[in-house]
């Protein structure tokens, strides 16, 4: 248990992380919109394992959420957060208020094709070039080592490895594995908006993704194992985005023929008004 130092302004983030590089210390970081979760608090002890000192970011990025998304509403508590990292030993918190990180008269974005363009980018436009934006503007103030993203959001990942390729930032990129509840259910700050009820409906997203990995390594065909997760979802009231598998990079749709290549079952989908995401790895198959 150590005390984070909290940090609001880039200049002085920015400072901090050079300085201490320059001593030949390695810096991982973790960035976060708050309302920490053991998910959230997986990357810090994995950044903690691998660096020798670890910073998160909170920040609410504003230019990630559509007009008619949850911004206003999106769970915030700092208290809660920082007590969190406190217990798992993060240094620094950087924690910018917008102004920081958009200064008034703003107008730089980054923009991303390829990884970016379907599913989420196309469902949630411009989604992935606020994500991009605020992932360089975050690592232009905490310049680190590494930086660790979860796999839950694995389209965020290719976009964020995208970015860092094209651009040649100096960062390693860190993927680390999904951490569910008991029941199943992928941890995210946007289980709160959950009932009881829609809790217990959203159980059977991991075990339509379950029952999907079990029936692809039975070498059923791959319109069947959609289908089934599909019929799973609608039959519990899950309004479905998108349930598909695709190649785990390229995102594009696996055939038949293409079994040995990694796969990556993909789901979006609406319990009652809230959205979730999810994802299982399918293994390749010779
Ligand atoms: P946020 O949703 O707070 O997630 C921060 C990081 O935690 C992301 O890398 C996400 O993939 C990871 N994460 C969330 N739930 C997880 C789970 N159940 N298991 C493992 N990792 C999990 O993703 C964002 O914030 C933002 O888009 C951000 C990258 C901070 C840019 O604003």
């Amino acid at each position: 248990m150590s005390t984070p130092l909290v940090i609001r302004d880039r200049n002085t983030m920015r400072n901090l992380i050079l300085t201490n590089q320059t001593m030949g210390r390695r810096i991982g970081f973790v960035p976060t919109m708050g309302s920490l979760h053991a998910g959230h608090t997986s990357l810090v002890d994995r950044a903690m394992a691998e660096c020798d000192d670890v910073v998160t970011s909170i920040f609410v990025n504003p230019s990630q959420f559509g007009p008619q998304e949850d911004f206003e509403r999106y769970p915030r508590d700092f208290d809660a957060d920082f007590n969190l990292l406190a217990q798992h030993d993060v240094r620094w918190i950087f924690a910018p208020d917008v102004h920081e990180m958009y200064p008034p008269g703003d107008s730089t974005r980054i923009e991303i094709s390829g990884p970016a363009e379907p599913y989420e980018g196309q469902l949630r436009p411009g989604h992935f070039s606020g994500v991009a934006t605020i992932v360089f503007r975050l690592l232009q103030s905490t310049p680190a080592n590494t930086v660790y993203f979860g796999a839950k959001d694995w389209q965020q990942v290719l976009v964020v490895r995208q970015m860092v390729r094209d651009l040649g930032l100096d960062v390693e990129v860190m993927t680390c594995p999904i951490v569910r509840d008991k029941d199943g259910l992928a941890l995210s700050s946007r289980n709160a908006y959950l009932s009881e009820s829609e809790r217990t409906r959203a159980q059977t997203i991991y075990a339509a993704l379950q029952q999907a990995e079990e029936n692809w390594c039975r070498g059923l065909a791959i319109d069947k194992i959609e289908l089934k997760v599909r019929d799973m979802l609608s039959a519990r009231e899950i309004r479905i985005d998108y349930a598909d598998i695709v190649h785990d990079e390229s995102l594009r749709k696996i055939s038949e023929v293409s079994r040995n290549t990694p796969a990556i079952f993909l789901i979006a989908c609406h319990v009652g008004s809230t959205r979730l995401i999810d994802n299982i790895l399918l293994p390749s198959q010779t």
